[in-house]
């Protein structure tokens, strides 16, 4: 299924930690141990690394511990990137470290106005030719159309309504350009409809393995690579072709992310190629 090396950027947790709550799986008592996230991040970089990906680095930065989701970085298609303008305070200093790898690497960054709030691939994702993109909780519906018309893609916007599937890529996964998984309870019913109607093979995440993050899966060829504790996503995941991994993540999952939200594709997600 893969035809060109998937290419992915990453951050190292060297100053991850939790510092402050900005979703409710963040618990500043309870904090995450740092050992066990160093190890588990080499974990999962040397899985994909394993699975044929070329991974790219940006520096971590001390102060910036959610710099490691970078997924968060920007949405990605072809050589331009839409950089990120977070919400919440304490991830804006992220910004600037994204931009300078992004054009580092090659990428026109495109940037929005300062009132417009948008993450990255954590909530805009490619399925086909269309972005699927979550709205409420972090990004707005109107930074979405921005996005959309910068990188000249349709724009499907889906409300988010439960506080711990705040970005889109905690509850939605594009396998392949017309196959997806979902976990339902995460969006209202208009997105749902608009799910349905937009991408011919849906595949339903129950409630317990969504809050262990089965949707924020990596996708690499037909490999999907999620958090531990999945069975029944990764069964489903064998029926239909693919090849599931797990790998522990517990220490991110108590900053409210998984392996998705580690990761950003460079190089277009196997979803945005003609099937
Ligand atoms: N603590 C981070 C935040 O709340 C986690 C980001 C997870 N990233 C993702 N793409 N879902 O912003």
């Amino acid at each position: 299924m893969v035809d060109q090396q998937a290419h992915i950027l990453m951050c190292s947790p060297d100053y991850y930690g939790i510092e402050y709550e900005i979703n409710p799986w963040m618990d500043c008592a309870r904090g995450a141990d740092h050992a066990t996230a160093i190890d588990q991040w080499s974990k999962l970089h040397a899985l994909l690394q394993s699975l044929g990906a070329r991974i790219s680095l940006v520096d971590p930065v001390e102060g910036l511990p959610d710099l490691v989701f970078t997924a968060n970085a920007a949405a990605v298609l072809g050589d331009q990137a839409v950089l990120s303008r977070f919400r919440f305070e304490q991830r804006q200093g992220e910004e600037v470290y994204f931009q300078r790898r992004l054009s580092e690497l090659g990428f026109a960054v495109l940037t929005l106005d300062e009132s417009e709030f948008f993450e990255g691939a954590g909530d805009a994702l490619f399925c086909g030719d269309t972005l699927f993109a979550g709205y409420r909780i972090r990004s707005d519906a109107q930074a979405h159309q921005r996005v959309g018309e910068l990188l000249g893609r349709r724009v499907i916007p889906m409300e988010l309504v439960d506080d711990y599937f705040y970005h889109l890529d905690t509850c939605f996964c594009p396998l392949t350009p017309t196959t997806a998984l979902y976990y339902p309870g995460a969006f209202d019913d208009y997105a749902r409809r608009a799910l349905a109607e937009h991408i011919e093979t849906l595949v339903e995440v129950g409630a317990t393995e969504a809050r262990r993050f089965a949707c924020n899966a990596v996708v690499v060829g037909d490999h999907v690579v999620t958090n531990v504790g999945c069975p029944r996503m990764h069964e489903q995941l064998r029926r239909g072709g693919f090849h599931p991994h797990e790998t522990s993540l517990s220490e991110f999952v108590k900053a409210g992310g998984s392996a998705k939200c580690l990761t950003l594709r460079l190089d277009g997600e196997e979803s945005t190629r003609p099937a």
